[in-house]
């Protein structure tokens, strides 16, 4: 038995579903409702053991440009010869979507869930905050960038020095048509064991 009545469009929104650039977002993004139900959908994801290794922090209007200017100084001090452009690139870098919606994964050694098994979780929370978000008619961009990574940045977001930054979930109004790009031949990627 299926939950759904009508699995042709759900299935057509899959086959056909494709990014959108954080390059080319504006406003407005989604709605406080909007926001609170993209939340339900994203931790509604296979979890072994029901840990939620996983947490969120939005990023959305004046705390864009104030997060922006901790990125900048990181960067500034990690790239002593950069010049102006460089630094207020990294200023905007959560500006160029209404919202960016970090997803943390919290994955702590467990007694029997290994720590990939978790992040692999976190990975499908960003999946589904990509899926609900589109699905809404926004724009959609999973990124990471060097602030994903870096330990100073990491600080700046919030983000505590043992947890990963699993994805940046850029949301907006996509101000160009999406392009798709060409996708891989499943087919080929398969093996039939034994055949
Ligand atoms: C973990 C992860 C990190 C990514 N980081 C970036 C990034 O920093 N910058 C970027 O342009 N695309 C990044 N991408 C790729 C985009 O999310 C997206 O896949 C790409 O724009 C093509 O979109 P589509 O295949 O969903 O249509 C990342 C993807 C994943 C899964």
């Amino acid at each position: 038995m299926t939950l759904l009545n009508d699995t042709s469009s759900v299935l057509a929104f899959l086959k056909h579903r494709k990014s959108a650039s954080a390059k080319a977002m504006a406003g407005p993004g989604p709605s406080a409702s909007q926001i609170a139900e993209i939340l339900d959908i994203a931790v509604r994801v296979p979890d072994h053991g029901k840990l939620a290794p996983w947490r969120f922090i939005l990023f959305e209007g004046d705390a864009r440009a104030q997060v922006g200017e901790k990125f900048a100084d990181v960067w500034a001090q990690l790239n002593p010869t950069h010049g102006a452009d460089s630094l207020n690139f990294q200023h905007g870098l959560f500006m160029r979507a209404p919202m960016v919606l970090a997803v943390i994964s919290t994955a702590a050694a467990h007694g029997k869930i290994p720590i990939w098994e978790q992040q692999m979780s976190a990975a499908a929370v960003c999946y589904n905050v990509a899926l609900a978000a589109t699905a809404m008619g926004f724009g959609v961009q999973w990124q990471s960038d060097w602030v994903a990574y870096d330990a100073g940045a990491k600080a700046a977001m919030g983000v505590k020095s043992e947890e990963q930054v699993a994805g940046l979930i850029y949301i907006g109004q996509s101000t160009v048509p999406l392009e798709d790009r060409p996708r891989p031949d499943a087919k080929s990627l398969l093996t039939i064991w034994g055949a």
